[in-house]
């Protein structure tokens, strides 16, 4: 089927401001918003599950096929049919966040993880990813002034560290769909590098 609307994925680490700027741009540009995981009933059940801080360890391997399973049901429920109908879509996180965290972070071979995304979104990706991107002692400091625990959120420090390198270095491998914004400043700042980059 062929693809009209224009998807466009916000990364970032916790903390960054791009669930924020996921909306903003979303609302400018009259795209639908949605987010991963998560962005159907049944993908929204995975992630309660995926995050839930009570839950045993869940395993990287059982990590990811979850998530891949949400965004499987993602791209064929939401993502897919709204590109085909002609809409633009903003994602909040895509197949980045698990090139970062489950490959980067938690140490998974990350060719073998982009073999296991695009199988499961049929092999659709974001035409444009933006990385929002806070140096790392910031974006601890936002994390740790949110309340709420979640199971990535209880993670050591060295985790984060790990996941934002990745991101640097998948946005650094690919700069035409990768453009990396400063996300420090007010949300008026970043909502103006962040059109910028969507624009360019
Ligand atoms: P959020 O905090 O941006 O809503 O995302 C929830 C968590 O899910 C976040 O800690 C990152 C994690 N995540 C992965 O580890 N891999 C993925 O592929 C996705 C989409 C999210």
């Amino acid at each position: 089927m062929a693809r009209r609307g224009r998807f466009i994925a916000l990364e970032g680490g916790e903390g960054s401001g791009k669930s924020t700027q996921a909306a903003r741009l979303a609302g400018a540009l009259g795209a639908v918003l949605t987010r991963e995981p998560g962005g159907t009933r049944t993908g929204e059940h995975i992630r309660a599950l995926i995050l839930d801080p009570d839950l045993p360890a869940i395993g990287e391997r059982s990590e990811t096929l979850l998530l891949l399973a949400a965004r499987a049901q993602h791209v064929s429920e939401v993502i897919r049919p709204a590109l085909v109908a002609g809409r633009d879509v903003v994602c909040d996180r895509f197949s980045g966040s698990t090139l970062a965290y489950q490959g980067y972070g938690r140490g998974l071979d990350t060719a073998e993880l982009a073999r296991m995304s695009a199988w499961a979104s049929g092999g659709l990706e974001p035409d444009r990813v933006i990385l929002l991107r806070v140096p790392p002692a910031e974006a601890g400091r936002r994390r740790r002034s949110r309340g709420a625990i979640d199971r990535f959120e209880g993670e050591p420090e060295a985790f984060f560290l790990r996941v934002s390198a990745g991101f640097d270095a998948l946005a650094a491998a690919d700069p035409d769909r990768w453009s990396v914004v400063d996300g420090s400043g007010s949300v008026d700042e970043v909502g103006e590098r962040v059109a910028a980059a969507v624009s360019r």
